[in-house]
């Protein structure tokens, strides 16, 4: 099988195309990425150029994805703007890419006849203050980038009621594990407590996210490609919930610091409280997620305390100015 994995560079996208490699060494991938400051060639190391072939490019540009997919029996669409807070800042990318592109994406795919898979998020349905969002949810987004999810989502559906598209959706929770950038909350109070500076902590610290760890996400994506049903969409919920300020103290605990480094700061504008997904319709197909949170996080620190390599140079680049336009201070 030969896939075109877009933004198979990022975090998720490259931990999938591994995996996917390992488990199936007969497959060929197809990596289309417009390598933003969160897509990294770095992440496709080890990979052999027989199995994998990395096309920069933008997934709203036509003629690009036109070419991308020639070939190709499936696209599992990765692609997106993926951070909260930046949505906040500059909304009009996430529509661009993760609306628009997504469009263009099931286009090519619809053309081909081939199956688009999109991967999603657990914020599409908004906050929950208890229990558990099933695929039945209403969509409720709060924040530009859940909302832009959400149209991607959206045209999916559409996609597979008026043409009878091959596309259907899968909704991840919280992931985390080695090479995620340090924009997001796990790699940035590993690294910041690392390096001895102060952990940014919005608002109380008492939202709670539903954390899964990245291979588990991977595995419930292979299986909803393999064996989901067009025109569906599929929860797939870590085992854990935690909040926020405990995250933060595991992190603490696991690099021998204090909890002096946590520090209180402004709340994220429209700040959705708590996820959590019921993942009952993926245990249905066979999916369960392997690693409890306390095992995960503890490999996950491992992993960023032995690869300087990977995270100095973000650490040391353009993230500076971003984290001090962010929290008002410099990185140590
Ligand atoms: P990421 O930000 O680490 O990676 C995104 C990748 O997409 C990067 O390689 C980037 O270069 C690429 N990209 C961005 N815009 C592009 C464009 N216009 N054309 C081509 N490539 C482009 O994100 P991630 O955390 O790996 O998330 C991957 C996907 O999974 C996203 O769609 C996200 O919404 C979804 N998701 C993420 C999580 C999470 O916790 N991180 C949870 C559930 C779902
Ligand atoms: O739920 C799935 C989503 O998880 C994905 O769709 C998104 O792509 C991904 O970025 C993530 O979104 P969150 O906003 O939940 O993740 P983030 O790591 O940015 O924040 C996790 C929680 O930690 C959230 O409640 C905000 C809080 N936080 C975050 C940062 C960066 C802090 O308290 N301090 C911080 O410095």
């Amino acid at each position: 099988m030969r896939i075109l994995v877009a933004g198979g560079a990022g975090f998720i996208g490259s931990a999938y195309v591994h995996r996917r490699l390992a488990a199936h060494p007969g497959d060929e991938v197809r990596v289309l990425d417009k390598l933003t400051y969160a897509g990294r060639t770095e992440n496709l190391e080890g990979l052999s150029r027989d199995q994998v072939e990395l096309v920069e490019g933008d997934i709203a540009d036509a003629d690009m994805v036109s070419g991308a997919v020639e070939g190709c029996d499936a696209i599992v669409n990765f692609a997106a703007e993926s951070h909260v807070d930046r949505s906040i800042h500059s909304p009009g990318e996430f529509i661009q890419t993760d609306v628009f592109g997504a469009f263009v994406l099931l286009e090519a795919a619809r053309e081909k006849g081939i199956r688009h898979l999109q991967v999603s998020t657990d914020e599409v349905y908004g906050s929950i203050p208890s229990g558990s969002f099933t695929e039945a949810s209403t969509l409720q987004p709060s924040s530009p980038y859940s909302a832009s999810k959400a149209g991607g989502d959206l045209i999916v559906r559409a996609y597979h009621h008026t043409y009878g598209a091959d596309a259907l959706v899968v909704r991840g929770s919280n992931n985390y594990g080695r090479r995620q950038h340090p924009e997001k909350l796990i790699p940035l109070a590993i690294l910041n407590a690392l390096a001895g500076d102060p952990i940014p902590v919005y608002g109380d610290g008492l939202q709670v996210r539903n954390w899964i760890f990245v291979d588990d996400f991977c595995a419930a994506i292979d299986v909803v490609l393999e064996r989901g049903q067009a025109g569906e969409v599929y929860n797939a919920g870590g085992p854990d919930e935690l909040r926020n300020i405990d995250v933060v103290k595991a992190i603490l605990e696991l690099t021998g610091r204090d909890e002096s480094l946590i520090q209180q700061v402004s709340d994220r504008l429209g700040h959705d409280r708590r996820y959590s997904l019921s993942s009952d319709r993926l245990r249905e197909l066979g999916w369960e997620p392997e690693v409890r949170f306390d095992a995960g996080l503890a490999r996950t620190v491992d992993w960023y305390r032995e690869n300087e390599g990977w995270w100095g140079p973000i650490r040391s680049g353009e993230y500076r100015d971003y984290y001090e336009r962010q929290y008002g201070r410099a990185l140590s």
